[in-house]
């Protein structure tokens, strides 16, 4: 076990990483506290009794909600349950919230917390693998809107993130996939050495390694934590992060958020965002290879095949209403490691990053 400390600006935190963290002494920030669990409803059955059952035991009040998680579901009406809910039951200002599922609990459940009277604790125990990685740490909370995902949202750090390893092994390995799409992330634009021992590893890692994986979440949530204890908000560096998702945002709509997962979409377009490095930031043609060959690792074959139309993507790209009075920013790399942002690209070079 592993405790990782979090320091923002705003609050400091710690995130536990491991095997069979599911135990009392994790949870003492639940003790004599009233708590309030949201809990995806495809957790399987043995894990979600065992939190219930120490959070029933530490807490003052204790309630639950089980959501199914869909995008869908990531809304104002389920906002407003949750809501409801602590009301109902006489939720004081020093309740506390704990999530139990994958990047869609997090988020609303945050986001719940960031808005009950105007901002309560909340704790999260993120159950795949792109929740541990990417959206359990940094504070990121939201819920959809009909103009785009994640138009509602906030800045608040969770008190505590459990990120338990045993959850991983119940994944699908499209799942395990779009994990490692932004474990692979993280490596490309921050760490060379990491980069290299993933290349290394790759095969025990789609083969779901337990060792592995306790190793790749935790190097990868240092990585994330060096960027977002540096800029909290995304006024700078943060934006590093989005490395494939101006491509990945655009093919999430193109296949209207059916044919790609979010993983599956970040992958595509950290290949395409690797042919825009090579014109726009001098990327050598080896270090391209070698990114684009281990990106390949994670995705499946049909996917690798897959042709997009240039102009069709890149309408949908500023298209994007999220993006509305924004100028498009992309992120590229110089060399593996090393990340930076680019504005004002001539759309012919872009046109022609969109292959794979
Ligand atoms: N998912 C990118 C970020 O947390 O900033």
């Amino acid at each position: 076990m592993e405790i990782l400390n979090i320091k923002t600006a705003s609050k400091d935190y710690s995130v536990v990483v491991g095997k069979n963290l599911i135990q009392r002494d994790n949870f003492e920030e639940s003790k004599n506290r009233e708590v309030f669990l949201t809990v995806d409803e495809n957790i399987p059955e043995n894990l979600k009794q065992k939190v219930i059952r120490i959070l029933e035991e530490e807490a003052s009040k204790f309630s639950m909600l089980e959501i199914k998680a869909t995008e869908e579901n990531k809304s104002y009406s389920s906002l407003e349950v949750i809501h409801d809910s602590l009301i109902n039951a006489g939720y004081s200002r020093n309740c506390i919230l704990y999530a139990l599922g994958g990047g869609i609990i997090c988020d609303m459940t945050g986001f719940a917390a960031a808005t009950y009277q105007r901002g309560v604790d909340f704790v999260l125990i993120p159950s795949t693998l792109l929740s541990q990685v990417d959206a359990s740490v940094g504070g990121k909370t939201a819920i959809n809107h009909k103009i785009g995902k994640n138009m509602i949202g906030a800045f608040h750090q969770p008190t505590k993130v459990i990120s338990d390893v045993n959850f991983l092994m119940t994944l699908e390995p499209k799942e395990i996939r779009g994990g490692l799409a932004e474990i692979v992330k993280h490596a490309i634009i921050l760490d060379k050495k990491f980069f290299d021992w993933l290349e290394h590893n790759i095969e025990g890692l789609l083969a779901c390694d337990e060792g592995l994986y306790e190793y790749a979440v935790s190097k990868s949530i240092k990585l994330k934590e060096s960027v977002v204890s540096r800029d909290e908000t995304e006024k700078g560096i943060r934006k590093w992060l989005n490395f494939g998702h101006t491509f990945g945002h655009a093919i999430e709509i193109y296949g209207q958020y059916k044919q790609f997962s979010h993983g599956e979409a970040v992958a595509l377009g950290m290949m395409m965002a690797i042919n825009l490095s090579i014109k726009t930031s001098g990327l050598d043609i080896k270090s391209a290879t070698r990114i684009k060959e281990l990106v390949k690792n994670i995705l499946n074959e049909e996917l690798i095949e897959k042709q997009f139309n240039p102009e069709e993507l890149y309408k949908m790209m500023s298209s994007d209403k999220k993006k509305i009075g924004e100028v498009l920013n992309f992120i590229t790399v110089k060399d593996i490691g090393h990340a930076e942002i680019i504005k004002d690209i001539d759309s012919e070079t872009i046109l022609k990053s969109i292959t794979l």
